[in-house]
């Protein structure tokens, strides 16, 4: 594990650099990620360069041995840019053009915007790609971030309307794959096709999915133009860009492609704050951990997408150290908090941290967010932290092998399932964040990958909501059961088609031979409705309710549960079908925690995986023939693990031989 710090020089008098550097070494910093905000200070006017402040920026920091990350700055197009194009300001789903003054004020379609990234990226390029300090560049900044990835101005229409016809070769191909027959949306030319927004009530379901998917391209675009610049210059050396986390409006699969190296920016005590609404649907019960630790399990289902995307180690590329200045309230934290977000990410799988940000900045938007560095330059919390953790580096956890159990995340069933949700709380993050927690529960590793991943090797593969599943999709699973997986499939799967149209086939579509069961009925249930289920997997008591489906065994699969009253009952709730050395398994409603960590535990047990008991807000997980484990909770917690009774401290880390 390495640890760094994101520095800007360009915010501090030059005489304090070299002390900064002398710092950042003897805290046992060893990366520094510099220049993604600045664009104006590189070309303080069009094409006139001033490299003099970052070369000796640069000298500065490698003169203490410290490497280097550069960001290409088109996060923050300057004022002069944007006074002589005004066309490269995005244009807001309301259709108002959005202003300088802060960041991500571009679009990424626009053709000028496009040619001035890529000079600006060029003459970077160029000037430091080979330099011997320059390990890693990131490319722009969390792109997306502020309600970014979707832009509705002219250039995105026309790009769209390209991307569109690259996708459909003709009109009747489109206006058949949208179903434009209904409300006489036929197109009869491609001109006619606009972003979809401002309709008066909602716009086409197939429409707004290839929206964001073009959206997406857009910007996995964008960075290819940066990447394609760069590459030649500077060989050798790591590209990559840094994600948020569990951000659901880019496709980061797609994003990660073509990049060296996946990085995302972990905020957890902020993330708490403002992702729980998605991930604690209204009828469980919220947690709650040490009150300046975040929320685990939300921290590590981020962790858990960003390693997804290339299963392989990553980088936390901004590490919250303090408090931060975006939330709700935003709480100061303890050293030991920011000493747990460390080992969870290396527990994750990252290589390297980078704390956000080296000192806390005097003025402009972030001047409430903490650094390493106080105001005033005394050393902040963080700073003692960091001093702490360069003694126990050598203990971190090591690299993370594949995991044996994979749960598969798509992009376009969480965009399918956001525009046509059928009932209130239905969310596709919260669905997966909530096999995600319970396996994390239940001390099993899961790799959280695309459908198109290599599922060999896995023993489990969990597909929780599979909404819009392709033949080739559902061959690959197929393929994958025969060798021996245990295959669970969760409600509503294979009910669409790529172009989030409804199957003619009977359900669940694609999938349905492999479920070895149909889909007979399906019912939302509102708060309040539920319906008993019968069978011996689960103990009697146990209900269904928010979603319920009507399985119908085909001969052979077995009715694990059943509905026992209600609109549904005698019909099969979960099935069971033996299929080459493996099995599928469909669960007919959707689950309650307590329910999905129960038939977590025995779909695992079953194939020998052992699951743990753990404490709510503790972490397990096996290294080097070592328990790791994380207490996030204030208070001290009991565990069983090996047949021992381990007393965990709170806000601590334990490491405890394995018996095995
Ligand atoms: C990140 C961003 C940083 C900084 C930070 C503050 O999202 O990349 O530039 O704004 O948040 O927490
Ligand atoms: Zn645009």
């Amino acid at each position: 594990m390495q640890l760094g710090v994101c520095y800007y020089p360009e915010h501090w008098p030059e005489e304090r650099w070299a002390q900064d550097a002398r710092l950042m070494r003897q805290a046992g910093l060893t990366i520094v990620r510099i220049a993604e905000f600045a664009w104006a200070k590189m070309e303080p006017q069009p094409g006139v360069y001033d490299w003099g402040w970052l070369d000796r920026a640069i000298e500065t920091l490698a003169a203490e041995g410290l490497k280097v990350v550069l960001g290409t700055p088109t996060a923050t197009p300057p004022a002069w840019l944007v006074r002589a194009h005004p066309d490269v300001l995005p244009v807001d789903a309301q259709g108002r053009r959005r202003a300088f003054g802060s960041r991500r004020h571009y679009c990424s379609n626009a053709p000028i915007y496009r040619t001035l990234s890529e000079q600006i990226v060029r003459a970077m390029g160029q000037r430091y790609g080979q330099h011997p300090a320059v390990i890693a560049w990131q490319i722009d900044n969390e792109f997306g971030c502020h309600d970014t990835a979707r832009c509705y101005c002219d250039h995105c229409a026309a790009a769209f309307r390209r991307w569109l016809q690259a996708r459909y070769g003709t009109l009747a191909a489109l206006n058949e794959a949208w179903g434009t027959v209904f409300w006489s949306q036929a197109y009869g030319d491609w001109e006619e096709i606009d972003p979809p927004h401002l309709t008066v009530t909602e716009a086409n379901p197939s429409h707004v999915l290839d929206y964001e998917r073009f959206s997406s391209d857009s910007v996995v675009a964008f960075q290819q133009l940066q990447l394609d610049v760069l590459r030649p210059l500077t060989p050798g050396r790591r590209l990559t860009t840094n994600f948020m986390g569990d951000f659901p409006d880019l496709n980061y699969h797609d994003l990660a492609r073509s990049l060296d190296l996946a990085t995302w920016d972990s905020y957890p005590t902020g993330f708490a704050e403002m992702n729980s609404a998605y991930a604690y649907p209204e009828w469980e019960q919220r947690p709650t951990y040490a009150y300046d630790v975040g929320d685990p399990y939300i921290t590590g289902f981020c962790h858990a997408i960003t390693h997804g995307t290339k299963r392989a180690p990553f980088w936390v590329m901004e590490q919250q150290c303090g408090h931060v200045n975006w939330a709700t309230y935003n709480p100061g934290v303890r050293p030991a908090a920011v000493r747990l977000w460390t080992w969870h990410a290396a527990l994750a799988g990252a290589e390297a941290v980078v704390y956000f940000r080296w000192r806390a900045c005097r003025f402009a938007q972030e001047q409430h967010h903490s650094g390493l560095l106080n105001h005033d330059a005394s050393p902040a919390i963080g700073l003692q932290a960091v001093h702490a953790l360069r003694e126990e580096l050598p203990h971190l956890p090591a690299e993370r092998k594949q995991a044996k159990i994979a749960l598969l995340y798509s992009y376009e069933d969480l965009w399918a399932f956001q525009l046509q949700p059928h009932r209130k709380g239905f969310d596709y993050r919260r669905l997966c964040f909530a096999w995600w927690r319970a396996l994390q529960r239940l001390g099993l590793e899961a790799d959280l990958i695309p459908y198109d991943a290599d599922l060999t090797g896995y023993e489990m593969i969990l597909a929780p909501g599979a909404f819009l599943v392709s033949q080739q999709q559902a061959q690959a699973l197929e393929q994958a059961v025969r060798a021996g997986a245990t295959l669970v499939l969760g409600v509503r799967s294979g009910v669409k088609s790529s172009s989030n149209v409804v199957t003619d086939e009977p359900l669940p579509g694609v999938l349905r031979s492999l479920a070895g069961a149909t889909v007979t009925a399906w019912h939302s249930l509102p708060p309040g409705v539920s319906m008993a289920l019968s069978g011996t997997c689960l103990p009697e008591g146990n209900e269904a309710a928010v979603w319920a489906e009507a399985l119908r065994p085909e001969p052979g699969t077995l009715a694990l549960l059943r509905y026992r009253d209600g609109a549904l009952a005698g019909a099969a709730a979960l099935t069971e079908h033996a299929l080459g050395a493996g099995r599928v398994l469909y669960l007919g409603w959707y689950p309650q925690f307590a329910q999905l960590e129960a038939l977590l535990r025995q779909w695992a047990n079953a194939l020998g995986l052992m699951a743990l008991d753990l404490p709510d807000g503790v972490l397990a997980a096996q290294r080097d023939g070592e328990w790791v484990v994380l207490n996030f909770n204030e208070t001290a917690r009991t565990l069983v693990l090996d047949g021992r009774t381990v007393e965990l401290p709170g806000c601590e880390i334990t490491k405890l031989g394995t018996r095995s």
